[in-house]
């Protein structure tokens, strides 16, 4: 008996501590905070006039960060939060932080009023400061970049980055369609590298491309 209760009690103990769903972080799940995004992102659509990127863009990087489970965010280019409520609600879920960085007061006090109406104050560290000295000085890692403020400083964005993105990791950019000035020179260049595999989503007509590190 004794021997029967071994060759059963020890598998299974041993499958429970090496089966991925124990050892992945998991997604958790928050029925009220979800209940409190949808309902602020439902009344707020339509409102949405400052550069932000449209529902179908938010959801796109909402859905990159939940696939990969990625935790350490950081956006470039926050105005008043729309693209950052929805990353926000994903880290929300892997249990995630986004560092968001906007230029402008006036979009980033909105983005701060925005942030906590949605409930979500707590996943964002949100900064008020010119990206292009900011961005060098963060220390990282990051496993997710969205990259969605002047597109002509995209390419340094992304060099200043790309040393902290992790391996696996994925570097975002918006309205890539056209690859217009500044967009072209950024595309070529992380295209060049072996090290990056990158694809262009067009559902929606401004284009993301994102950009994963081997
Ligand atoms: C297209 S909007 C961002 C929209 C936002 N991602 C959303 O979907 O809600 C671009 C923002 O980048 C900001 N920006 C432009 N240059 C910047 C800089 N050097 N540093 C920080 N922010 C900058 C602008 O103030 C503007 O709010």
């Amino acid at each position: 008996m004794k021997n029967i209760i071994i060759s059963i009690l020890i598998p299974s103990i041993w499958i429970f501590l090496v089966s991925p769903v124990y050892t992945q972080t998991e997604i958790s799940s928050n029925p009220e905070l979800d209940k409190k995004v949808e309902a602020f992102l439902k009344d707020s659509r339509g409102e949405w006039r400052d550069m932000n990127v449209p529902a179908s863009d938010g959801k796109l990087l909402y859905d990159l960060i939940i696939k990969n489970n990625y935790t350490k965010a950081l956006e470039i280019g926050t105005s008043t939060g729309h693209s950052g409520i929805w990353i926000a609600w994903a880290l929300s879920k892997t249990g995630g932080k986004l560092i968001t960085i906007d230029i402008s007061e006036s979009r980033h006090k909105a983005a701060l009023k925005n942030f906590r109406e949605a409930g979500l104050s707590e996943y964002i560290d949100a900064r008020l400061a010119d990206a292009h000295e900011l961005v060098p000085e963060l220390d990282g890692p990051f496993d997710f970049v969205f990259s969605d403020a002047d597109k002509g400083w995209y390419k340094n964005y992304f060099i200043a980055v790309y040393p902290k993105l992790v391996s696996g990791g994925c570097f975002t950019a918006h309205n890539v369609s056209n690859r217009m000035s500044g967009i072209k020179e950024f595309l070529d260049y992380v295209e060049s590298l072996p090290d990056m595999k990158t694809t262009i989503d067009r559902s929606s007509s401004s284009g993301v491309s994102i950009s994963y590190k081997d």
